[in-house]
């Protein structure tokens, strides 16, 4: 596999365009949005920037890595000599089975199509193609340069030879790979937002506050960050989302998201990206700072 569309610029998109570009693959990155595509190269070019600065890319291997991608704004020119397309488009699931559909319609029959939905069935999404047994999911994770892990999703007919191959690949660009099968949430957030949302009861009940809550899995658990810092930095919309598909894929009420997230998100305080959540943030600053409506009196 040689040339590389990715489906998306945004924060996974443009991170995923990264990683295959600097292991030398062609990557065709398309966005309807030209804005978020030249925002795209922009942030690809300060991470390349940052790992020179480190000394772990040389300048030539920083030039190669942004001539290795090209921008498009079209699906049907950017895939038609796609290997392998990862769809890293908003999460939702009408505008994924539209792009899927027209993934199928323009791309190459042989091609694989790998989505990065965090919690989005691949096995719906696979059936409104017909190639079922060459759609996969390849959930990379936040940010994707660092980030070691490619959660790697068999839908209900992925085939054995899709699956070693996105393994494969996966290896070539130096990630671990883990296969897991498809069900609600897949492993990865199966786990983690259940342990957010219990993170929002303890302080919706007035167990503890954010910063003790956050401490103590910090320091309790060696967790790099505590699980409502985490949760401002996934986005507590997104985190809505995957329960919400959580508690309607298993119909177990134990994945019911807590009424202070589903308040936060209406009221939008929707953590990091909207400035606020459980902790305030403030362009340039690093600071931890609780938000006022969880201030202590
Ligand atoms: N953000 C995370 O931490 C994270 C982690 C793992 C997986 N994911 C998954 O990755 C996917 C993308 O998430 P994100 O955080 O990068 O979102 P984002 O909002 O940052 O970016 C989404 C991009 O998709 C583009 N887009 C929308 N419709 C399109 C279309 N029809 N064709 C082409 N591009 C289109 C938008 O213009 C936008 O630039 C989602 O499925 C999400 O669940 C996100």
């Amino acid at each position: 596999m040689k040339n590389i569309s990715v489906i998306g610029s945004g924060t996974m998109g443009n991170g995923i365009a990264h990683v295959f570009a600097q292991h030398s693959y062609l990557v065709n990155l398309i966005d309807i949005n030209q804005i978020a595509l030249d925002k795209a190269i922009q942030t690809i070019t300060k991470n390349l920037d940052r790992q020179v600065a480190k000394g772990t890319l040389t300048e030539e291997q920083k030039s190669a890595t942004l001539k290795n991608i090209t921008r498009h704004t079209s699906i049907e020119d950017g895939v038609k000599t796609a290997d392998l397309i990862v769809e890293a488009a908003t999460e939702n699931i009408d505008l994924k089975l539209k792009i899927f559909r027209e993934l199928d319609e323009f791309s190459p029959t042989e091609a694989i199509l790998a989505s990065n939905t965090s919690s989005i069935s691949i096995t719906q999404i696979a059936a409104i193609t017909g190639r079922g047994d060459k759609v996969i999911g390849m959930h990379f994770m936040n940010p994707v340069p660092v980030m070691k892990l490619v959660e790697v999703i068999r839908g209900y007919q992925t085939s054995d030879e899709t699956t070693q191959k996105i393994m494969s690949l996966s290896e070539s660009l130096e990630k671990i790979p883990v296969e897991v099968n498809d069900y609600p949430g897949f492993v990865a957030n199966r786990i983690l937002m259940p342990m957010i949302n219990e993170a929002i009861y303890t302080l919706y009940e007035g167990v503890a506050g954010v910063y003790e809550i956050d401490t103590v899995m910090k320091l309790g658990m060696a967790h790099p960050m505590g699980p409502l810092q985490l949760a401002d930095f996934i986005g507590l919309d997104v985190c809505l989302a995957i329960l919400k598909v959580l508690n309607t894929g298993f119909g177990n009420p134990k994945y019911a998201p807590c009424p202070l997230l589903v308040n936060m998100v209406a009221a939008g305080y929707k953590g990091a990206k909207t400035g606020e959540g459980f902790y305030k943030y403030t362009a340039g600053s690093k600071d931890l700072i609780v938000s006022d409506k969880f201030k202590k009196s």
